[in-house]
């Protein structure tokens, strides 16, 4: 067959039925670790005005030089899809009075972003985050929790062995400043060494030289000045008392003195989930204080921090460590019926069936028996029920077990909890949504 004329564009994906499932799984874990730490959900809106991006994540970024989705709206404005979620999420804070709430504030996310990048295997245009923030505290207490709750989730997803968690200090602003210098210092007379992008970041964000991919750069990354020599003792204290925490709660960690991270907000701990096989190059996920942000949009001096992981990256581990998520699409019953009035009947056992809780499928057609009892093969139905003219006039209903083959006729009247029972389920009678 010929490939249909429309694709979904590049970089894009369909999430079809059998990756909802992991989705689903994964957004459930997410919520029920974020609910029991106390954080609320938030969403903010997929586009914004471009300087929410811009001002917060710094212009020298690879995310605002190269990889935002701009677009100018009809009255003229700037706007641009959203490609993380923290300065979203900040903005939100300031705008609804957020700060005026007992401190911190925990919110936490499960949502699609945008990112112009060249698409490859974990890097996509459209993509899904989960991601939380605490702000309003400073304690480095909170940067262990943190840590720890995308550990705990890595944990419950089964792909923490996979993960190696590489962590880091980049200090203060003053303590920044200083490093700066060094660096640039360290770098000048060094250029011709250096790759494009590199050079050009060299006066605007030297720390970015620091986590650069290329070869070249790395070498001369492991020679440059050591962040050690300027950090305050300030900087110190957090990040050793960051580390004790950790140590408490069992987290095992990398100490990574080359990680910064790709977003200028950011202060004090950083940290990223990496592959044990491909290191830096696919990161699940990662995040760090950014005690600067708030005030940098607008507010009073606030100190956060956060994470997001990568959904799509994380399905991926999933499946490499042979993880599937349980099956909550899988139809239980099969109705199966022929001729007008067993189809009029059948209408309201599907119904009682349904509200049950029990995954129920129906033969709306008038497909012959054998031909419907191919589709709850297909379907991989646990019973079918099948129900003829005969069987309508005498009360009585067929019950086939569709992995043993084997059927037996009886009362229609109590069909419903015979089938529940049969399959192991409480009698969900009355269930409303509102337990869920
Ligand atoms: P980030 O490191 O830019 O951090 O993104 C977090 C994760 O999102 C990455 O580790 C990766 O798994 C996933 N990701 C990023 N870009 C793509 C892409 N193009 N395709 C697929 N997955 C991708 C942030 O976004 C920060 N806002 C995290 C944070 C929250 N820091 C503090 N709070």
């Amino acid at each position: 067959m010929s490939s249909p004329k429309y694709q979904s564009s590049k970089g894009t994906h369909d999430i079809l039925p059998d990756d909802h499932l992991y989705f689903s799984f994964i957004k459930k874990v997410v919520r029920h670790r974020c609910r029991e730490a106390g954080f609320r959900r938030i969403s903010t809106p997929m586009f914004e005005n471009v300087d929410v991006f811009t001002h917060s994540l710094g212009e020298a970024t690879d995310i605002v030089e190269k990889e935002m989705f701009v677009f100018e709206s009809k009255s003229g404005k700037r706007m641009a899809l959203r490609p993380e979620g923290t300065a979203g999420a900040v903005r939100a804070y300031l705008q609804h009075g957020m700060h005026q709430l007992p401190q911190p504030v925990e919110l936490y996310y499960f949502e699609p972003f945008f990112r112009y990048s060249r698409p490859q295997k974990g890097r996509y245009r459209q993509f899904h985050q989960l991601g939380f923030e605490v702000i309003g505290e400073q304690d480095p207490a909170v940067d262990a929790q943190i840590i720890y709750l995308a550990h705990k989730i890595n944990q419950d997803l089964g792909i923490a062995d996979r993960l190696k968690l590489q962590i880091n200090t980049i200090g203060g602003p003053e303590d920044r400043k200083k490093f700066h210098e060094d660096l640039v210092n360290f770098y000048t007379g060094k250029e011709r060494s250096l790759c494009a992008d590199c050079q050009k970041r060299l006066h605007k964000n030297p720390l970015r030289l620091l986590d650069c991919k290329e070869e070249d750069c790395q070498i001369l990354a492991s020679m440059a000045p050591k962040f050690d020599h300027v950090m305050s003792e300030e900087t110190k204290e957090h990040y050793q008392l960051v580390k004790e925490f950790l140590d408490e709660l069992k987290v095992p960690y990398e100490e990574n003195p080359q990680l910064v991270r790709g977003l200028d907000y950011y202060t004090h701990t950083v940290f990223e989930f990496w592959s044990q096989q491909d290191g830096a190059q696919n990161a699940t996920g990662g995040g760090g204080r950014y005690d600067g942000l708030v005030e940098l949009m607008g507010g009073q001096p606030t100190p956060a921090m956060g994470y997001a992981a990568g959904v799509e990256r994380t399905i991926e581990y999933m499946k490499e460590a042979g993880i599937r998520p349980p099956n909550k699409d899988r139809i239980q019953i099969f109705v199966a019926q022929l001729g007008h009035i067993a189809k009029k009947r059948s209408l309201s056992l599907l119904n009682e069936l349904r509200e049950h809780g029990l995954n129920t499928v129906g033969s709306a057609g008038k497909g012959s028996i054998k031909s419907q009892m191919r589709m709850a093969d297909r379907l991989q139905a646990h019973y079918s029920l099948i129900l003829g003219q005969i069987e309508v006039q005498e009360g009585t209903i067929i019950l086939r077990d569709m992995d043993k083959g084997s059927q037996e006729t009886v009362p229609i009247d109590g069909i419903v909890d015979m089938v529940v029972d049969k399959l192991g389920g409480k009698k969900l009678k009355n269930r409303t949504l509102w337990e869920e």
